[in-house]
C-alpha cells in the first residue's frame, strides 16, 4: 500500500486537480506515477526526521481515462451525493488527489511544489488546504480527534482493499469532506453540550458511558458494525485549518477504506439518520464544503501504471 495506514502527522497538504484535455496531459500524469514514489524516498533520504509521507489517488471519471485497459476498482464511483432533511453531504469534482504530510510545514510545500511542477501544464488546480496538528491532536473545535481509530493490523485491514478485489488488492478508498465550523455557535454551547455532540469529555478524551451518551452523538452514528455485530473501522487522519482573519475555521476530513460502502454508511448515519431524522449533532456547526471519493492504488501498481 500507499502510507494509507500512517497517523495524521505534524502538518499536511491536501491538493486536488482536474484534469486538462488531451493526450499530453495523459502521459504527464503517467509519467509522474512511475516516479511518484521517488519524490518522498529522496526527501526521506535528505531529511530522515520529517516523516514525509504522499499518496496519490484518483477519481472515478480520470481513471477510466488514463487507464482504460485497466477495469475498474468494485466501488470507484464519483461521489453520489447524500441529502438528508436537513444537510446534503455534497459531491465537488476532482482528478487527481495528493496528500503530503510531514513533522515540518516546509518538507510538506517542497514535496507539494515537486509534485505540481511535474503535473504543470497537465493539470488545473481545484482546492489545496494545509491542515495542522492542532495542540494534542484535536480538531479545531477543541475536541481530540483520532482516538478510536483501528490499531496494529485491523489498522491495514481496514484502509486496504483485500483479497476480494484481487487486481486492486493494497488500494483503498479515499474520501475527503472540507468542512467549515460555525464557531460562534459551537464556542456559544457550554462544555457539557459539546460533550453531548462528539460523545466524550471534552478535556481528557474520556467516552461518554451509555447513559449519558446522546443516539446524535457523532460518535454514536459513525460507530457502526455488519450483520454479525463486528465493528466497521476505517483510518481517519483528519487535520484541522483555519484562516483567522477570514473567520474560517474546519475540518479536513479524510478516510481511508478497503471498502468505501463502509464510509457511504457512516456518511449516511450522519447526513440522513438511523434511524431516518437522528442526524449528526455536529452538522448543526459544521457545513461540508467538498465531498469527493478516490482510488489510491497499491504502491505497486502506482508504478506499475507509469509504464
Ligand atoms: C470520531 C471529529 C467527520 C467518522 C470522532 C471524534 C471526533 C471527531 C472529535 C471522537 C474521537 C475519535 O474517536 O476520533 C470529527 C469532525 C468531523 C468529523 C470535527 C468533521 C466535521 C467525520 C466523518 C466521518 C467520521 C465525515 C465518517 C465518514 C468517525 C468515526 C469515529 C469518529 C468512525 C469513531 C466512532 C467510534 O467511537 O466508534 N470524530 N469527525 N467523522 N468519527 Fe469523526
Amino acid at each position: 500500500p500507499q502510507d494509507v495506514t500512517n497517523t495524521p502527522g505534524e502538518h499536511a497538504i491536501f491538493m486536488i486537480f482536474g484534469l486538462q484535455d488531451g493526450d499530453e496531459a495523459l502521459a504527464k500524469v503517467k509519467d509522474l506515477c512511475a516516479d511518484f514514489t521517488a519524490v518522498a524516498r529522496s526527501m526521506r533520504t535528505r531529511l530522515p526526521d520529517s516523516a514525509i509521507s504522499c499518496i496519490m489517488g484518483f477519481g472515478a471519471e480520470a481513471w477510466s481515462k488514463l487507464f482504460p485497459k485497466r477495469g475498474k476498482p468494485k466501488e470507484l464511483e464519483v461521489f453520489k451525493e447524500i441529502k438528508g432533511s436537513k444537510y446534503t453531504a455534497v459531491s465537488t469534482p476532482g482528478d487527481i488527489f495528493l496528500h503530503i504530510r510531514a513533522a515540518r510545514l516546509d518538507v510538506c510545500l517542497e514535496a507539494a511544489t515537486i509534485i505540481s511542477s511535474k503535473l504543470h501544464g497537465a493539470v488545473y488546480p481545484i482546492d489545496e488546504v494545509q491542515g495542522f496538528r492542532y495542540f494534542d491532536g484535536r480538531a479545531i473545535i477543541g475536541f481530540v480527534d483520532g482516538t478510536e481509530n483501528p490499531e496494529d493490523e485491523a489498522r491495514l485491514a481496514s484502509a486496504a482493499i483485500g483479497v476480494d478485489d484481487a487486481d486492486f488488492a493494497g488500494g483503498s478508498y479515499a474520501f475527503v469532506q472540507k468542512y467549515l465550523h460555525d464557531m460562534n455557535a459551537w464556542n456559544a454551547l457550554s462544555t457539557e453540550e459539546q460533550e453531548k455532540a462528539i460523545g466524550r469529555r471534552k478535556f481528557n478524551d474520556v467516552e461518554l458511558s451509555d447513559e449519558e451518551k446522546p443516539e446524535n452523538a457523532h460518535n454514536a452514528v459513525t460507530n457502526i458494525e455488519d450483520e454479525d455485530g463486528n465493528e466497521l473501522k476505517i483510518v481517519r487522519a483528519n487535520m484541522a485549518f483555519a484562516n483567522p482573519a477570514k473567520g474560517e475555521f474546519g475540518t479536513y476530513f479524510i478516510g481511508y477504506a478497503g471498502k468505501f460502502s463502509t464510509t457511504r454508511k457512516m456518511l449516511e448515519n450522519m447526513f440522513i439518520g438511523e434511524p431516518i431524522g437522528n442526524t449528526d449533532r455536529l452538522l448543526d456547526f459544521s457545513t461540508a464544503a467538498t465531498g469527493t471519493l478516490f482510488f489510491v492504488p497499491s504502491a505497486d501498481l502506482l508504478e506499475e501504471l507509469g509504464e
